[in-house]
């Protein structure tokens, strides 16, 4: 079967959206599912194309075991949108600039990641708040909860 492929999205590409994709590979990698998901993410700006993870986000992860230093900012291009099967915001804003680079979600593949958990919401900025240790809980909770939901209607498939 082919894996299930997502793109995460944030503003930068260097705080939540590298966050998401390595939490989720991690994830799925510890329930022996790694062959099933194909795991990126983007930015919906140029700010920060081709730089490494924010140093304050990257020690976050590696203090719990996750190692982000081959990961690099890349912007969202119009062919990510034929390429991914979910293409996943943080917060509001990032689903309206993904709106504004990819056009008209014909496929409906493009949602929040929060949207998949049982209380909807945005992850706030912690490029901006500082507040990394809530950024990290809120992606870990909907990548759980997004991993749970895929495998839950595979089986059901
Ligand atoms: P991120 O955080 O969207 O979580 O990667 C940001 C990082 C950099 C910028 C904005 C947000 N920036 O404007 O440079």
């Amino acid at each position: 079967m082919q894996p299930t492929k997502i793109l995460f999205v944030c503003l930068g590409n260097i705080c939540r959206s590298p966050m998401a994709e390595y939490l989720f590979r991690d994830m799925a990698r510890r329930r022996g599912l790694d062959a099933q998901y194909q795991v990126a993410s983007a930015a919906t700006s140029h700010e920060e194309e081709g730089n490494p993870v924010y140093p304050a986000a990257r020690r976050y992860m590696q203090d719990r075991g996750i190692d982000m230093s081959g990961k690099y900012a890349r912007t969202l291009t119009a062919s990510d949108y034929a390429a991914y099967d979910y293409i996943i915001g943080m917060e509001t804003r990032n689903v309206v600039n993904i709106h504004r680079l990819l056009g008209e979600d014909s496929a409906h593949k493009v949602t929040r990641l929060l949207d998949w958990t049982t209380l909807p919401r945005d992850i706030a900025d912690p490029w901006y708040t500082g507040d990394f240790a809530r950024a990290y809980d809120d992606i870990y909770e909907g990548c759980a909860a997004l991993l749970d939901r895929l495998e839950y209607d595979k089986r059901r498939a």
